[in-house]
């Protein structure tokens, strides 16, 4: 063959493998692009809640040489997993009959913030009207967005849950009030079963399946008890046992206690130590020092629980949003600190997944404002 054949079939052949992988390729990234169909329009916001998105926390994961996953629950429309608890209780009354669609109804609730704010979505867009009784020093960013969403708002002094005055029996109150002449429902997200009923059988199924069914860690906070509650019983169930279930504790808070020895009880909780705060932290939505219903129904799935401090979370949610590109709220940035503790004892090669409840848009005037002042070149060593 002349050698100028010889070097015309070489480029043919090349021209054809280039041509051959470009077409492979395109069809890999066009085909994933648009794997299964795109989501079919919604008849309302409360339809888009759940399903919410899994992601893998890298820095987290290469540092400890396991896989770390955020089931990110702020990408609910409401922005955090509440939306879920809400929806659930809402539909609970209008099947007992408490409420009405296409009638006036209310739905009151004592809330620190997220729940009320999933509560007044769901009303205005089902058309009742929701009633909010809360803390003076919540966030000023959960009290605009109430606000926002038109919500009644009853603001109380910080108090014991043994004060008439505290906010969920300021708003037991207002319900038995305003329901002598209306519909109406007391959400009662502490106490109602609804609220860990619909992480058992939404939030914990999801998990389980983004995970391909390999998971060795869970992780979350706990405010009612309901997300660690129905997530864990879920996990549990589907593992054998075998899965470790963790809660996340902030400083002052009696569930780390709790858990690891079986008391309700916390230092701060000492004779004439006691600050004004009843969990003394600047995470918000976690730590209690009572049992709730939705805490005591599933404390048994919940296998150890790791104390981490507001100094450390100051400084993970710094470290997530520099390293990851994840901006999230404090409660998440405690589960962050727990889950590397948690790698700790798994070891290399386990899965984990945390829940990331909501964004660090709602903690801008409290929280990241300290959050700020870490320096970006923070490392983990110098947080855990
Ligand atoms: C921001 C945030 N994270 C975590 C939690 C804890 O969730 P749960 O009430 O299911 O224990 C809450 C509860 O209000 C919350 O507001």
């Amino acid at each position: 063959m002349l050698d100028y054949d010889r070097s015309l079939l070489k480029n043919v052949a090349i021209s054809v493998a280039t041509l051959s992988l470009t077409i492979y390729t395109t069809y890999k990234l066009t085909k994933s692009y648009y794997q299964g169909k795109p989501p079919r329009p919604k008849d309302g916001v409360e339809e888009l809640i759940g399903n919410t998105p899994m992601v893998k926390i890298r820095s987290l994961s290469k540092k400890t040489g396991c896989e770390i996953y955020a089931k990110l629950e702020l990408s609910n429309p409401g922005g955090s997993a509440k939306d879920r608890v809400a929806l659930n209780i809402i539909e609970n009354g209008e099947a007992l009959g408490y409420l009405k669609r296409g009638e006036l109804g209310y739905v009151f609730e004592g809330t620190s913030g997220s729940t009320g704010i999933s509560i007044a979505m769901i009303c205005n867009s089902l058309g009742y009207k929701s009633h909010i009784s809360l803390p003076d020093d919540t966030s000023l960013e959960k009290l605009s967005l109430l606000e926002s969403l038109g919500a009644e708002i009853n603001k109380v002094k910080p108090a014991s849950i043994v004060d008439p005055d505290q906010y969920v029996n300021a708003s037991k109150k207002k319900c038995k009030e305003l329901t002598k002449t209306n519909r109406g429902i007391f959400a009662d997200q502490f106490e109602n079963t609804a609220n860990w009923e619909i992480h058992y059988k939404t939030t914990g199924p999801e998990i389980w399946d983004q995970m391909d069914h390999k998971i060795d860690g869970f992780v979350a906070g706990c405010g009612t008890g309901g997300t660690i509650g129905g997530c864990s019983k879920y996990l549990k169930e589907k593992t054998n046992n075998k899965i470790l279930t963790c809660l996340a504790d902030p400083q002052g808070s009696g569930f780390y206690n709790r858990i690891n020895y079986g008391v309700m009880y916390d230092n701060v909780e000492r004779e004439g130590s006691r600050r004004r705060h009843q969990v003394d932290t600047i995470i918000e939505g976690i730590g209690l020092n009572r049992i709730t219903t939705n805490f005591a129904l599933n404390e048994k799935y919940i296998d150890l629980s790791f104390r981490v401090s507001d100094t450390q979370a100051i400084k993970m949610a710094k470290y997530l949003s520099v390293n990851d590109g994840l901006f999230v709220g404090s409660s998440t940035a405690i589960n962050a600190v727990a889950a590397v503790e948690l790698a700790k004892i798994l070891g290399r090669g386990s899965r984990i997944v945390i829940i990331a409840c909501d964004s660090g848009s709602r903690h801008l005037s409290k929280f990241w404002k300290e959050a700020l002042t870490i320096n970006s070149n923070i490392t983990l060593e110098e947080i855990v």
